[in-house]
């Protein structure tokens, strides 16, 4: 007999086990064609969540944030110090446990595949780095209002994923052993996926068009962020 209650196993949560000691040489190895260090792309996409969050919640020091599908730590650890109510989650146990040792003060709980061990509206904001090509297809729709269960209403759902339109990304998911079950989604099935009774896509634009971040490029990243470009895109939901 099935339990109903108790979700599939998640491959994934294998894989990130597998690789919670090697990660970051992993990420590095893979996109390091574009002559950019994993930090790199860290860093960027670290700006972009405090910029997102500053301007719905302008005292990010009293914002209750939630890191899904944090792995070993890496963004959580750029966005602590600012954010001194921010915990992580994610389904890789061993990936945790390497989190909890790199940030000490920061809460991290193991999670399941579409369940969540937090309260009803326990947080602002809940952000997802390049968690969602992970989640099997069938699964995406439980994690969304799993995710939404734990937000508060007016809460900020910010979702980060790689652009399939993009050809170094192809490149780089191709190449990298974490990505082999990796199916991406485009910018468009990420906002039908998070637009919903409860939920309002508020805001999507697709970044990193180049490997560099300087006054010029982030000019031209604000001009270019609706062509379908970019190595990645965000897509930000409102809880109603
Ligand atoms: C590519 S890593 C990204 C880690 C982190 N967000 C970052 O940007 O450094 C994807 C992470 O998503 C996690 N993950 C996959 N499915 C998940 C799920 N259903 N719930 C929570 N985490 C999940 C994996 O275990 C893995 O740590």
């Amino acid at each position: 007999m099935t339990n109903a209650a108790i979700p599939p196993p998640d491959p994934n949560k294998k894989i990130f086990d597998e690789y919670s000691g090697t990660y970051a040489q992993v990420v590095k190895d893979a996109t390091a064609f574009a002559g950019q260090e994993h930090a790199f792309y860290l860093r960027f996409k670290a700006r972009l969540l405090q910029k997102q969050i500053a301007a719905h919640f302008p005292q990010p020091n009293k914002t209750a944030v939630l890191d899904f599908g944090c792995g070993i730590g890496s963004m959580t650890e750029l966005l602590a110090a600012d954010l001194p109510f921010l915990q992580g989650t994610d389904v890789s146990e061993q990936s945790i446990a390497v989190a909890r040792k790199r940030l000490p003060k920061v809460p991290f709980k193991v999670s399941q595949p579409t369940r969540l061990t937090y309260a009803d509206a326990s947080f602002d904001v809940i952000f997802a780095v390049c968690v969602f090509h992970h989640i099997p297809p069938e699964l995406r729709v439980a994690n969304v209002e799993e995710l939404t269960r734990v937000l508060k209403p007016g809460g900020l759902l910010i979702i980060m994923e790689h652009n399939p339109y993009n050809p170094g990304t192809q490149l780089v998911v191709r190449g990298c052993e974490l990505d082999k079950d990796a199916v991406l989604l485009t910018k468009n099935e990420m906002t039908r996926l998070l637009k919903g009774p409860t939920r309002r896509a508020v805001y999507s634009a697709f970044f990193l068009f180049f490997p560099w971040d300087n006054k010029c490029t982030r000019f031209l990243e604000r001009c270019m962020r609706a062509l379908p470009l970019g190595a990645q895109y965000v897509v930000t939901a409102k809880k109603l």
